[in-house]
């Protein structure tokens, strides 16, 4: 690898010291203006370490213009302070300091969407992690909280709207057509969590009356015009404010609640206290515009966010270490939301889907880390998936180790004890600890150790005991160098040979029905169940209880027998795809001996039985109907075969949608009878049901299945059915695919979301030009790299096209290196989010391996390359040994 002249540094967890300065307030006025804004920050500092005595005083700042900084009114003489790229150092400080600071920031020229930036006419800032520092200098770290006071003063026809956190205090008029807005949040809070917005917004409202009855004020601002698309976010907050009062006791602690949507954010939302900021393709939807994913999303999001005002804001991190502590857990809360809104079975499979598919090769791949990582280089390179759903699955193993009443008295302690405070992961482990209800020492494993475990079992029976045995293996898994066994619930039961459930006898285990809870905690362990015969099927890891790899000894016969009675819907849905995946893989080997795949018969039965079974809700019966995914399919190979796997899957399809072909147009045909609209979980099952159906239609390539599709995409009334009509289309050569592809781009025009979904139809396809497709998209005039949201509609869809990107041309990795260095220049959030494509680094061939070597080193020898990209790239270079 090409030595750069400066490596970035890395911070180290073992490092953290205290902050050697408590701020006790903060007074900012800004006077704004998108090309040259004043920030005046009047902050006063206190020493409260003693150990730092004579120490200098190190303030975050970066990319900002110092105009001047006083302590008690007397600028500081030159001498006494530096000024670096990272922050600015007083030299031999007093120990109090009153501190006036003037800054001058260029928002419109922020194209990193970190600190305070224009967008859409906008002005809004993104603070976390480290956005702050590019406002003001400032002690940027989440373990300093302090109360926050903001005077706003702007042009009053630009920024007719004026926020921040807290309450409006004051507002006036001032000469020259400016005005101003005084804001005050109460609460104690780090700087990660401040927010200003200014701008001309359209704003709906709405109230809600809490469990203690105080009347809480509701506000959406948004573009105006886009008002009638804010109704679904404003439902969605209601209900997760009920639902964190009834669920975990949790109310909303302000008198005014507001959430603001932008076009140009780097991620999905913020939590800031009191102002939510997020991307508007987290809030706006409507039918026409919107497909039920986007529905489903908002409503997750706007909880999500909402839920972190506790779990985040009124007890926040330390460090950003323990980023999952508030992730982790909030993304465990609004789980547990969406499950109680809709089908808690069918919420839980999606989660497991979600994971298995994304969270699952990350922690396989060159930049797997655990929950609490030891080091970064980047802390915006660690909001990954291993932290939030890894994260979200260790909390929910706290739930099914202790139960769910005493898994709720830790929570309310835990929301006693640390209330205002910044806090670690152990500090959160404890909370659970203290209630004694189990040994949680062991499952500290789970925050320091990376890799997904994989457990093998095997099942034996004891004649003399009359016992059935699990055994039960932790192999270490291939990505973890430490071999530390995990404490884990294992979650089991048993089916009888006429699909009923058994009851067992088992010391040691919590038992929930016919379901029982071990504790798993050693290298090789042995558990012994009396009252179940010989001829069980054991159903294992029920609900997901445990976020691992299994492998058990399970014949065909068992896993359609698990599919047929298990009481458990997600273990139904799991032996489906195993049965899946073996199938797959026989077909892999299949071809690459040679020989053509044949259909399997048992499938065939299994696959009738689901079609045809007349109790399953729709979008449970969708599930057991879709494939596991290609990216999972990878996950379970060493070396990845791209072109086999998806062969396989395609002919699969297609067999199926060939076999199946009678029936499943009847059942689409009946689906597509029902044109009224509704958006309700049932109706959003039908109609996922009917696109799953499509699928396999267009799979068997059937001509008629064309005008189906064709027919969905003309006649649609929603956007739901327009968008699976128009990405099923992309994938068959054929005079419709281009004809939709247009009609769709002339009715859409001019508006951005959508047009993200076009962009998406069209890298997403696997016919073999889409990445010429996509490297001409680059140029297409709807087609803006300054807005996030395209190129992950563009790129990051493209990337997660496996066959595409990964083609052994290696044209996509050229592509995307070009585009990384590109991006990277202005936005080092987006170009390292890219970088995403090259983490299968390690598991592919020896040729793709030389081609993506040589465009990662290209990419890694760009002397102006940002620290975020340089983080990943360089794991992933060093991940596999060079060829
Ligand atoms: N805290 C935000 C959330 O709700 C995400 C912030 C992402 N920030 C970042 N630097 N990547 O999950
Ligand atoms: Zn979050």
């Amino acid at each position: 690898m090409p030595v750069k002249n400066s490596t970035p540094k890395e911070t180290y967890l073992k490092d953290y010291k205290p902050a050697p300065y408590t701020v006790d307030s903060i007074f900012l006025t800004f006077d704004l203006d998108p090309e040259n804004t004043t920030a005046t920050s009047q902050l006063s500092l206190r020493r409260s370490q003693k150990e730092q005595d004579g120490h200098p005083l190190f303030l975050n700042g970066e990319d900002i213009e110092l105009f001047s900084i006083k302590n008690n009114g007397t600028v500081l003489p030159k001498g006494t302070y530096k000024i670096e790229k990272e922050g600015l150092t007083i030299f031999e400080p007093p120990e109090v300091l009153n501190l006036e600071i003037k800054t001058g920031l260029k928002p419109s020229k922020n194209t990193r969407l970190s600190g305070l930036y224009e967008t859409g006419g906008i002005l809004c800032t993104q603070n976390e992690a480290e956005g702050f520092r590019r406002i003001t200098f400032f002690p940027d770290r989440p373990d300093v909280m302090t109360k926050f006071t903001t005077k706003i003063i702007a042009s009053k026809d630009k920024y007719p709207i004026l926020l921040s956190n807290g309450n409006l205090i004051e507002e006036s008029d001032l000469p020259n057509g400016k005005h101003y807005a005084v804001w005050e949040d109460p609460f104690l809070k780090p700087c990660y969590l401040y927010a200003l917005v200014a701008g001309n917004l359209g704003l709906i409202k709405s109230t809600f009356k809490t469990q203690s009855n105080r009347t809480i004020e509701l506000r959406i601002y948004c573009d105006k015009g886009s008002e009638d698309k804010c109704q679904h976010a404003m439902n969605s907050l209601k209900k997760a404010m009920r639902w964190d009062e009834e669920k975990f006791g949790r109310e909303y602690d302000l008198d005014l609640f507001m959430i603001v949507a932008v076009s140009a954010f780097n991620f999905g939302a913020m939590e800031n206290k009191g102002l939510n900021i997020f991307n508007s393709n987290a809030i706006l939807v409507d039918p026409e515009t919107a497909t039920d994913d986007n529905f489903m999303r908002v409503e997750k999001v706007v909880a999500h966010e909402y839920f972190h005002n506790w779990t985040g804001n009124r007890i926040t991190l330390r460090d950003w270490f323990q980023l999952t502590l508030k992730e982790g857990l909030t993304v465990y809360r609004d789980q547990e939301f969406t499950a109680d809104m809709h089908y808690r079975g069918i919420a839980r499979i999606e989660d497991v889907f979600y994971l298995r598919k994304n969270q699952f090769p990350e922690d396989a791949g060159p930049t797997s880390h655990p929950i609490k990582p030891a080091s970064y280089i980047q802390i915006d390179n660690f909001y990954t998936t291993t932290i939030y759903y890894k994260g979200a699955e260790v909390v929910r193993m706290i739930e099914s180790l202790l139960g769910k009443e005493d898994f709720k008295k830790g929570m309310e302690k835990y929301f006693l004890d640390y209330d205002g405070k910044a806090i670690t992961t152990e500090d959160f482990v404890k909370s659970f600890d203290k209630i004694g209800a189990a040994d949680l020492k062991a499952f500290s494993k789970w925050y320091t150790q990376a890799g997904t475990p994989e457990i093998s079992l095997r099942f034996d029976y004891d004649d003399n005991e009359e016992e059935f045995i699990l055994e039960i293996d932790q192999i270490a898994s291939s990505s973890s160098k430490e071999k530390e066994p995990f404490l884990f619930p294992l979650a089991v039961g048993f089916i009888d040979i006429s699909g009923k459930p058994l009851r067992a006898k088992i010391a040691n285990a919590r038992e929930v029905g016919t379901t029982y809870i071990l504790t798993v905690s050693k290298k090789r362990e042995r558990f012994a169940f009396k009252n179940i015969p010989k001829t069980a099927v054991p159903s294992l890891n029920r609900g997901f209880s445990a976020p691992i790899k299994i492998t058990a000894p399970y014949e065909k016969e068992d896993l359609l027998h698990i599919m047929e009675y298990d009481e458990d819907s997600f273990t139904r849905w799991d032996a489906s795809q195993e049965l899946y995946k073996r199938i797959l893989f026989e077909m892999v080997k299949d071809l690459k001996d040679g020989r053509k795949p044949l259909p399997d018969l048992e499938l065939y039965e299994a696959f009738n039985s689901i079609l045809t079974e007349e109790n399953l809700e729709s979008g449970y019966k969708a599930c057991l109907l879709t494939l596991p995914t290609e990216s999972e399919m990878a996950d379970a190979q060493e070396i990845i075969d791209f072109e086999a796997n998806h062969i396989a899957r395609e002919l699969l399809k297609e067999s199926l949608g060939l076999w199946f072909f009678e029936p499943m147009l009847k059942m689409y045909k009946a689906l597509a009878r029902k044109k009224e609209y509704v958006i309700d979980t049932e109706s959003m099952g039908l109609r996922k049901l009917k696109s799953t159906l499509l699928g396999y239609l267009m799979a068997s390539r059937k001509p008629d299945a064309i005008r189906l599709c064709y027919e969905q995409f003309r006649t649609a009334n929603n956007m739901t059915d327009q968008f699976s009509a128009l990405t099923l289309l992309q994938n068959s050569f054929c005079p419709e695919r281009k004809e939709v592809l247009d009609s769709f781009y002339n009715q859409w025009k001019g508006n951005g979301l959508v047009l993200c979904k076009w962009f998406m139809a069209q890298s997403q396809s696997t016919l073999k030009d889409t990445q010429g497709l996509v490297e001409s998209l680059l140029n297409h005039p709807a087609y803006d790299d300054k807005i996030p949201n395209n190129v992950r509609a563009l790129l990051g869809t493209f990337i997660q096209n496996l066959p595409q990107f990964h083609h052994k041309s290696g044209s996509g990795y050229r592509l995307i290196a070009d585009q990384i260095l590109k991006i990277d220049k202005f936005n080092p959030h987006v170009s390292s989010g890219l970088v995403q494509g090259f983490k299968l680094y390690s598991k592919v061939d020896p040729l793709r391996k030389a081609m993506m070597q040589k465009e990662m080193e290209r990419i890694i020898s760009d002397d102006n390359l940002s620290p975020n990209v340089y983080e990943l790239v360089s794991k992933c270079l060093n991940s596999a040994p060079k060829s």
